[in-house]
């Protein structure tokens, strides 16, 4: 009986363990993915605030970032990724997979827009802050948890 029970918890361990590695290496490339775009729009934000001089071709790579992000990030979000790792993936993306990814078809659109409208500190300053709002605002309360 003890054995039964030693084996049934070690095969229970083992599953599970293959389960977790499934899902956090999505959770950790998605992470990873938004740390980039988080950087990316800290590059952005010190040529806006003029704390880094404007550089057209720095300003056009912020939107190239976000562009491939959005082209990413739809499919890191298997099933068995809804918890751990740290995620702060709100279970409404699972429950509205379609508005998701429509809310990231629109947010890769905008990007590569922008990358072509970007021609001077002021394009880009406008660009930017729309961007801030209408995108990575509007699916961050929609999609994303605050972690506390
Ligand atoms: C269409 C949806 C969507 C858009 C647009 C979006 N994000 Fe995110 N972002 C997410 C989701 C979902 C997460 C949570 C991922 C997780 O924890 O699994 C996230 C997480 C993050 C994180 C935290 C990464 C970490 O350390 O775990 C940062 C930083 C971030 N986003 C920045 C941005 C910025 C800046 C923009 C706009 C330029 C943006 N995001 C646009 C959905 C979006």
């Amino acid at each position: 009986m003890i054995v039964r029970t030693a084996v049934c918890a070690a095969l229970a361990i083992a599953l599970g363990a293959s389960a977790v590695i499934a899902q956090s290496k999505a959770i950790a490339e998605r992470k990873e993915i938004m740390k980039g775009v988080g950087a990316a729009a800290k590059t952005g934000a010190a040529m806006v605030r003029g704390s880094a001089p404007y550089d057209n071709a720095k300003a056009v790579q912020v939107f190239v970032v976000y562009a491939n992000a959005a082209e990413k990030m739809p499919a890191l979000f298997p099933d068995d990724s809804k918890t751990g790792g740290e995620t702060t993936a709100s279970p409404k993306i699972w429950s509205d997979m379609e508005g998701f990814k429509a809310a990231m078809a629109k947010w890769g659109a905008a990007s590569k827009a922008a990358q072509t409208s970007v021609k001077d500190l002021d394009s880009f300053k406008a660009a930017f802050s729309a961007m801030g709002k209408d995108n990575c605002g509007t699916c961050h309360e929609m999609f994303r948890i605050s972690k506390n």
